[in-house]
């Protein structure tokens, strides 16, 4: 060991993620205590290691933080309503996205900037140490560049999503809208974003429509990435393969070509468990996509729509009750799939050479993030090797 380090010490369990360094394919070591250099994990020692800091772990589990590869972040206004009105037996429509729309335009930078702020916080505090954050809720030029620019202020991972939904003011002129987002606000939101997304599904986007964006985008230098299938068998999970989109999120409603074209592809399956259960949607079968061997990710899809929440542990919890996954399945989906989503190899894992981003739970091991549902289990979240919640 040389230089100034961090050691987080007297690891019981810790997952690595990475099958070379570790026991099976959460690359499981224990008793152990990680050594980290300038925010990456340099080496991993035997409990008792020395450091200039130290964390102590103290016999519990620690794993990997999660990459939450799917978000909404930046919004106003409250659509509880809308909630309680599901629960009594109303339909979830993309329309309500309008809702939002409204309200984010009519909020000033600073009201935006500091609610997004907290639910930020609220991330950290749920493990989450690498997020996503889409546009989505401004739909003009100048409102998707605001929207981007305070998501760039909380990560490096901002996605434009012009083509939410079409704003009500271009209502029965979606291709004008369309165009609009292709041009001018695209020119707006590119310097501000990685990804570029589309909602491809009935009331939204159809499969043309969101082909012209994500190209569009591409010329730009944007990655791709689609909302796809949420609300019914649909066209976008192909078109999502066909484009090369790092993901195809929400999967909610697979055919077996969907399936197999993902099993054959390097686009990531991104199942977003909490708005299956806040719209009363099916849960997908994510035993059949595995087991066809496409990869796959569970993100949270923080938005005041269909699922207002940043609980990753939440989403795990969901993955093995109700889509048949494994827990060390959904743990591996909430970290490295999250980070192969994002065509990240640095996030995800805590072998050598990743970033130090880390999560102490309070739990002996991590198969307490099913087995204990609803409970705060995140001791201590680790980013670059520092303790931040
Ligand atoms: O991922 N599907 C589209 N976008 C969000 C919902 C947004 C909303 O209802 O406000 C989603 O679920």
């Amino acid at each position: 060991m040389s230089g100034a380090a961090t050691v987080i010490d007297r690891i019981g369990l810790l997952v690595t993620n990475d099958p070379t360094t570790g026991d099976g394919p959460l690359g499981i070591m224990r008793d152990v205590a990680l050594v980290i250099e300038d925010g990456r994990v340099v080496t991993i020692e035997r409990s008792g290691a020395v450091g200039d800091d130290r964390l102590d772990a103290g016999g519990r589990c620690v794993i990997p933080g999660f990459v939450d590869s799917h978000t909404h972040l930046v919004f106003a206004g409250d659509r509880s309503d809308e909630f309680a009105a599901r629960m009594a037996g109303a339909p979830y429509a993309a329309g309500g996205i309008n809702v939002s729309v409204a309200a984010t335009r009519a909020a000033s930078g600073d009201e935006l900037r500091r609610t997004a702020g907290l639910r930020l916080a609220e991330a950290r505090r749920a493990g989450i140490t690498t997020i996503e954050v889409k546009s989505g809720y401004g739909l003009t030029v100048d409102d998707e560049a605001r929207l981007l620019t305070i998501g760039a202020e909380l990560t490096d991972e901002t996605t434009f999503l012009g083509a939410h939904v079409v704003p009500a003011e271009f209502g029965g002129r979606p291709d004008d809208y369309v165009e609009l987002v292709c041009g001018a606000m695209l020119a707006a939101a590119a310097p501000h974003a990685r990804w570029i997304d589309a909602f491809c599904e009935h009331g939204a986007f159809d499969a043309d429509q969101c082909r012209a964006v994500l190209d569009a985008g591409r010329q730009r230098g944007l990655g791709g990435r689609l909302h796809a299938n949420q609300l019914g068998h649909g066209p976008g999970v192909q078109l999502a393969v066909e484009l090369g989109c790092a993901s195809a999120d929400h999967c909610t409603y697979l055919s077996h070509a969907d399936v197999d074209a993902l099993a054959h592809s390097d686009t990531v399956a991104t199942f977003l468990p909490i708005a299956d259960f806040s719209t009363r949607q099916p849960y997908p079968d994510a035993r059949r996509v595995i087991d066809a061997g496409a990869t796959v990710a569970i993100a949270t899809n923080c938005n005041p729509g269909s699922s207002y929440s940043t609980s990753m542990s939440l989403c795990i919890a969901l993955a093995v009750r109700d889509m048949r996954m494994t827990v060390d399945e959904a743990l591996l989906a909430a970290t490295v799939g999250g980070a192969r989503a994002l065509r990240r190899t640095d996030v995800g894992r805590l072998s050598p050479g990743a970033r130090a981003d880390a999560v102490i739970l309070d739990a002996p091991s991590y198969t307490h993030l099913a087995y204990r549902p609803g409970m705060p289990l995140v001791a201590a979240t680790i980013i670059g090797g520092r303790q931040i919640t």
